[in-house]
C-alpha cells in the first residue's frame, strides 16, 4: 500500500494562521514582534531562503529587516552588527544566514547573538535547554518535524526512532526532540556500521544528511513513518533518471528547468512507508513557519508575562 503523503504546505499554512492571529494581538498590546536577518555576500540559494523569510514576516505582519554586509565582511564587523541588534528593543529575533563567507569565525558570530533573541536554537545556552528540557529556542527544522509528527496524530512516545545524520542543525536537536517526547532514539552517521539494518528497527525514520535517495527500500520497516528532511538539487540526466524514470510531471519540471529537488529519501520508499514527507512540500515549508513561531515566542518571552496574554 502506498504511503500517506505528509502535506508540510497544508500543516505550515496552518501554523501560519495561528502565528498571524498572535502577531496581531500582541501589535494591538504594543509589542509588534521583529526578525533581523543577515545575509552577508552573495549566496543564491541563501538569497532564495532570506526572501522567503522576509515574505513570511510581511505576511504575518512581523518585523522585518534585512542587513547585507559584503563577502568581504570580517568576524568583528558582524560582531559588532549583531551587538547592535542584540541591544534594540525592537528586534526579537536575530538570524544569522548560514554558511558565512569563509575568512569569517561562524561559531563566534553565532555565540555573540543574545540566546533570548537567537531564533534559530544554535546558541549554546539554548542548546542546553533543549538537552536539559528547560524553556528556550528550539531549531527551525527540527521542531518542524516534530509539528508535523503532533498535527498528523503520528505518535513519538514509545516508538523506536532512527536519526540518520547527527549535524548540530538538525540531527542532534531533532534526535533531541525526539527524546523528550519519549521515543526510544538512535543516531546514525557515516560511522555507522550496517545503517540499513539498524534504520530498518525504526517506526519514525528520519533522514538529515543532505545525500539525495540516500535512504532506499532496505532501509524501511513497512509501514514506518518516514521523515524526508534533505533537498538535494539534481541536475544530472542520469541521475535524474535513477529516481524518477517514469515520472511524467517530474520529467515535464526537469526539462522545462534543468534541475528538480529529491530529498535523502529514495521516492520509491513510497510504496513500502506508512507516511511520508515529499520533497519539495515536507518539511522545507515548517522550517520558516517555526522560525515565525519562534519569533513570536522570544518577544512573549522577553516581554514577560504581559506578552503572553492569558496563561
Ligand atoms: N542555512 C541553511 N539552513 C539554515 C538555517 O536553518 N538557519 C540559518 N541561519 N542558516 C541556514
Amino acid at each position: 500500500m502506498a504511503a500517506i503523503i505528509l502535506d508540510g504546505n497544508r500543516i505550515a499554512a496552518q501554523i501560519k494562521t495561528e502565528i498571524g492571529q498572535e502577531v496581531c494581538r500582541l501589535s494591538d498590546a504594543g509589542f509588534r514582534p521583529g526578525l533581523a536577518v543577515i545575509l552577508a555576500g552573495h549566496n543564491p540559494a541563501s538569497e532564495i531562503y532570506v526572501r522567503n523569510k522576509v515574505k513570511s514576516c510581511e505576511q504575518l505582519g512581523i518585523l522585518s529587516e534585512s542587513i547585507g554586509p559584503p563577502q568581504s565582511v570580517s568576524t568583528k564587523e558582524l560582531l559588532e552588527i549583531v551587538g547592535r541588534l542584540n541591544q534594540r528593543d525592537e528586534i526579537d529575533g536575530i538570524l544569522v544566514q548560514l554558511p558565512l563567507p569563509e575568512q569569517v569565525d561562524a561559531k563566534s558570530v553565532l555565540l555573540a547573538v543574545a540566546p533570548e533573541k537567537d531564533v534559530d536554537g544554535f546558541h549554546p545556552v539554548n542548546v542546553g535547554n533543549l538537552s536539559t528540557q528547560r524553556p528556550g529556542l528550539v531549531p527551525c527544522t527540527p521542531a518542524g518535524v516534530i509539528e508535523i509528527l503532533r498535527r498528523s496524530n503520528l505518535p513519538i512516545e514509545g516508538r523506536n526512532a532512527v536519526v540518520i545524520g547527527r549535524s548540530d542543525i538538525v540531527g542532534k536537536p531533532v534526535a533531541m526532540l525526539l527524546l523528550n517526547n519519549n521515543a526510544t532514539v538512535t543516531v546514525c552517521h557515516s560511522k555507522t556500521i550496517n545503517i540499513a539494518q539498524i534504520a530498518r528497527q525504526a517506526d519514525i525514520l528520519v533522514a538529515a544528511i543532505g545525500k539525495p535517495g540516500f535512504v532506499t527500500r532496505e532501509f524501511v520497516k513497512p509501514g514506518a513513518t518516514v521523515i524526508d528532511v534533505g533537498i538535494n538539487k539534481v541536475t544530472d540526466k542520469k541521475e535524474f533518471e535513477r529516481f524518477f524514470a517514469g515520472d511524467t510531471s517530474r520529467e515535464r519540471t526537469f526539462l522545462e528547468k534543468g534541475s528538480t529537488l529529491v530529498g535523502d529519501v529514495h521516492p520509491h520508499v513510497k510504496e513500502l512507508a506508512g507516511a511520508l514527507t515529499p520533497v519539495p512540500g515536507g518539511v522545507g515549508p515548517l522550517t520558516i513557519a517555526m522560525l515565525m513561531a519562534n519569533t513570536v515566542k522570544a518577544c512573549q518571552m522577553r516581554r514577560g508575562k504581559v506578552a503572553r496574554g492569558r496563561e
